[in-house]
C-alpha cells in the first residue's frame, strides 16, 4: 500500500484529531528513520498507520482480538493495550500490509518489548515526541531523541511507566523487559 493511500484510508475512518497524531508520527518516523539509517518508507507507513486501531470500539477490538487470539490475557483486561496487536493484524488482513517489520512495529508501539527492532524503536519513540505532544516530558526526550537514541528511549518507557503507575493501571510485562533491555544496552557503552 502506497503512503498516500495509507493517508486516505486513516483520514476516512478516524477522529480528525488521531489524524494529525498519526501524521505527527509519520513525519517523526521519518525523520529518527533518516537520522538513524532505518528504511525510511517503512517507518512513514509504520507511523502513520501506528495507532489504525483506534479507530474501531473497544468491544470490537476485544471481540477480534479474541476470535483471532491476538493479545496476552493482559492486555485484554485493559482496552488501551488492545488497539496496536489488532491494529496490526487489521493492517494486514483489512488493508493488505504484508511487511512484516511494519507490521511487529505497530503491534508493539504500546507497551515495548525486548528486542526490538531499529524500526519499532523509532516509531515507539516517534508517538512519544511527535510535534502535538506538548507535556514537559517529551519535550525534553525530543530534545535527546536525534542525538542518542537508546536514552531518549528508556527516557520515554520511564515516563510511560510512571504515568501507568500513577493512574493505577495495569503493567505490561513487555514495558519492563524493554526498560531492562535498555539499561542493560547502556551499562555496556
Ligand atoms: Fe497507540
Ligand atoms: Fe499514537
Amino acid at each position: 500500500m502506497k503512503l498516500s493511500e495509507a493517508r486516505e484510508k486513516l483520514r476516512a475512518c478516524c477522529s480528525p484529531d488521531l489524524f494529525v497524531h498519526s501524521v505527527g508520527v509519520e513525519e517523526t518516523a521519518y525523520r529518527l528513520a533518516l537520522n538513524y539509517g532505518a528504511d525510511t518508507q517503512k517507518a512513514s507507513l509504520a507511523g502513520l498507520m501506528h495507532d489504525y486501531g483506534k479507530s474501531f470500539s473497544n468491544e470490537r477490538l476485544y471481540r477480534i482480538a479474541v476470535e483471532n487470539n491476538l493479545a496476552d490475557d493482559l492486555s485484554l483486561q485493559e482496552p488501551s493495550l488492545l488497539h496496536a496487536p489488532v491494529g496490526a493484524w487489521l493492517l494486514k488482513w483489512e488493508l493488505g500490509i504484508e511487511d512484516g517489520e511494519v507490521l511487529e512495529a505497530v503491534k508493539v508501539h504500546t507497551t515495548g518489548a525486548a528486542g526490538m527492532s531499529l524500526l519499532a524503536r523509532i516509531v515507539y519513540l516517534a508517538d512519544y515526541i511527535e510535534p502535538g505532544r506538548t507535556h514537559s516530558g517529551a519535550i525534553e526526550i525530543r530534545e535527546l531523541a536525534f542525538s542518542d537514541l537508546e536514552r531518549a528511549l528508556l527516557g520515554a518507557v520511564n515516563l510511560t511507566i510512571k504515568r501507568v503507575l500513577e493512574r493505577g493501571r495495569l503493567m505490561h510485562p513487555g514495558s519492563i523487559s524493554f526498560r531492562n533491555s535498555l539499561i542493560l544496552s547502556l551499562r555496556k557503552k
